[in-house]
């Protein structure tokens, strides 16, 4: 059990079921990556603890770079812009995997991977832990999933409830009424 800010939470991926998933994501990138010297993309602050497990499972010569997403509300327009801060590698041409913890409506993914791509990588793929299906209201295409979940609230493994929780070990969700 768990408790911030006086919500409950309940263990629901345990750090083996992590630690074995994580694993087998690594093996399949591992092998997807072979000769093309990848440039990881870890979207801070939710993956740090993923993208460090990941990266000390993966087998080969790889790049690794930090940014952070600002959301912001677009004074003349309804939409929201969101802007990637930290990005210094130039990325055209080159094999690019993004690192997110969660895609839950995805759309910070979508407004994330269309930057990327107007800049004309070789190939842009995603790898995120888990990944709330229902509440997708964008399509996009995501080749490394570790767990899908239903679309309740998780916290720990990097993943914070008002900025607590990251340090958890496991994921946990909200306790249900
Ligand atoms: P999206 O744009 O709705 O897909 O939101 C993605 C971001 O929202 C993630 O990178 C998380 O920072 C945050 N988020 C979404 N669901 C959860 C959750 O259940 N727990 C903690 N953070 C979440």
């Amino acid at each position: 059990m768990l408790q911030i800010k006086k919500k409950a939470f309940e263990t629901f991926i345990s750090q083996e079921k992590i630690q074995e998933r994580v694993t087998e994501l690594a093996q399949m990138i591992s092998q997807d990556y072979v000769d093309k010297e990848p440039l990881f993309v870890v979207i801070l602050n939710g993956s740090f603890m993923f993208a460090a497990d990941l990266m000390k499972k993966i087998s080969l010569p790889c790049y690794i770079s930090f940014i952070k997403i600002a959301s912001y509300q677009h004074m003349e327009s309804t939409g929201k812009l969101t802007e990637l801060i930290g990005l210094q590698e130039d990325i055209q041409n080159r094999h690019v995997v993004i690192i997110e913890d969660i895609v839950d409506t995805a759309l910070t993914m979508s407004e994330i991977s269309q930057q990327l791509t107007a800049q004309k990588p070789a190939s842009l793929e995603i790898v995120t832990l888990l990944c709330k299906r229902e509440a997708m209201q964008k399509d996009i295409h995501l080749k490394y999933v570790g767990f899908d979940i239903p679309n309740r609230f998780v916290v720990g493994y990097g993943l914070d409830y008002d900025g607590l929780g990251r340090n958890h070990p496991d994921i946990c969700a909200e306790k249900q009424k």
